[in-house]
């Protein structure tokens, strides 16, 4: 089955359960109806605003049919640069909208049977009649959801299809793409796409396209990251060894026990190490990719102010760049927070890894116990005091 109806039940048409075992970074799955009667949380001139800031990111792309010739620019633009578009084939992209707009960030915890740190950003596109970013591959799962309008996607399921790119284009198109299915989306209809698929989608009409995409480091960026993050905690004085080695014979010569010996020392101070696997992961992943960073608060806060301004009814606010992820560690957690990591009690890190404002009751739940990672993540600029509220 490549296509399912969504139900009230499974917004994936099928359990969750079965859609990780099936389908995900397997095969693709059309969903119809996957969002039921979808209004789209963001205008077309909402995201014309955003691709006009300077700290968002986003690309134009125009497409001549006629030449088949490509252009690709990247904002921040000006309401003179939409103003000078045809009304037909360009699409504009911003990225990271779920960290720009509330209402966006609401529908992530749709993907909530995913873990959490898995999910890279929304992606929004517009497009105009005809407009498309051309046949290619990504190299990460995504679920395209159709937000308004309609867009014709067209997938090629074939594993052996070829892979190579147009060199006179800056965007990554394919050469060639041979389509083995096409469909219509509506507003609601999701596509999810496992990595390596090559997909093209094109306009059919004014079409907003929300994609939710996901994250995997590559295995050289992680084992780069985590050789540093182990060499910087090995001491100077452990060094190559070679106590009881036969006579060397010939001149130069890198022997096969030397090779052994350089491979078990390497590999010995990576799984042997006194640097746990997990406390290394939290940090990379919560600050893979990261386009900004959370800026620590200018005026630290003490405990007892903090202490008193949730007495006082505020609440606690979430930096929507900050990333979260926490892990067993006993009978606690260690929380990470962009890179960081902090020791507490299992209930506070789950709540914060759902990142929705903690009023001031909830707050008052984990006090005082937890108090200075509290203030250490509001120092770091990851939480803020929001305005005081009356307690509910
Ligand atoms: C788009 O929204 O136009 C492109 C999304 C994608 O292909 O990943
Ligand atoms: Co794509």
């Amino acid at each position: 089955m490549i296509e399912v109806q969504a139900s009230p039940k499974h917004f994936l048409g099928m359990p969750a359960a079965r859609f990780l075992r099936e389908y995900w970074q397997q095969k693709p799955l059309l969903i119809r109806k996957a969002f039921a009667n979808f209004t789209s949380p963001l205008s077309p001139d909402d995201l014309g605003g955003l691709a006009c800031e300077d700290h968002a990111l986003s690309r134009l792309v125009t497409h001549d049919p006629d030449s088949d010739q490509w252009t690709l620019r990247s904002g921040p633009f000006e309401e003179s640069d939409f103003a000078a578009l045809q009304d037909s084939n360009w699409t504009l992209l911003v990225q990271d909208v779920d960290k720009w707009d509330a209402d966006v960030a609401a529908l992530l915890p749709r993907f909530g049977f995913l873990p959490s740190w898995r999910l890279d950003d929304v992606m929004v596109s517009y497009a105009e009649d005809g407009g498309s970013v051309g046949a290619h591959v990504d190299q990460y799962d995504v679920f395209l959801l159709q937000g308004l309008g309609h867009r014709r996607w067209q997938i090629d399921t074939d594993p052996n299809a070829p892979k190579r790119f147009r060199e006179d284009v800056e965007l990554r198109l394919l050469r060639e793409f041979t389509p083995s299915h096409e469909w219509l989306l509506e507003p609601g209809d999701m596509l999810y796409l496992p990595p390596g698929i090559a997909h093209h989608g094109v306009a059919e009409g004014p079409c907003l396209t929300f994609s939710f995409g996901m994250r995997a480091p590559s295995v050289a960026e992680m084992l780069s990251d985590f050789a540093g993050h182990v060499a910087e905690r090995l001491p100077e004085e452990l060094r190559y060894s070679d106590a009881g080695i036969a006579p060397a014979k010939l001149a130069g010569e890198i022997d096969e026990a030397a090779l052994e010996k350089i491979s078990q020392t390497l590999l010995a101070s990576l799984t042997e190490n006194a640097v746990p696997l997990r406390g290394w992961f939290g940090s990379f992943i919560t600050r893979y990719r990261a386009a900004h960073e959370a800026v620590p608060r200018e005026k630290p806060i003490s405990a007892r102010e903090l202490q008193r301004r949730i007495d006082a009814g505020a609440s606690l606010e979430f930096n929507p760049w900050s990333r979260f992820a926490w892990s067993r560690e006993g009978r606690d957690a260690i929380l990470f927070v962009s890179g960081e990591s902090h020791r507490c009690p299992r209930k506070l890190a789950v709540r914060l890894c759902q990142r929705e404002a903690l009023d001031a009751v909830e707050s008052m739940a984990f006090l005082p116990a937890s108090i200075n990672v509290l203030v250490d993540l509001v120092n770091g600029g990851h939480l803020a005091p929001g305005r005081a509220r009356r307690k509910t």
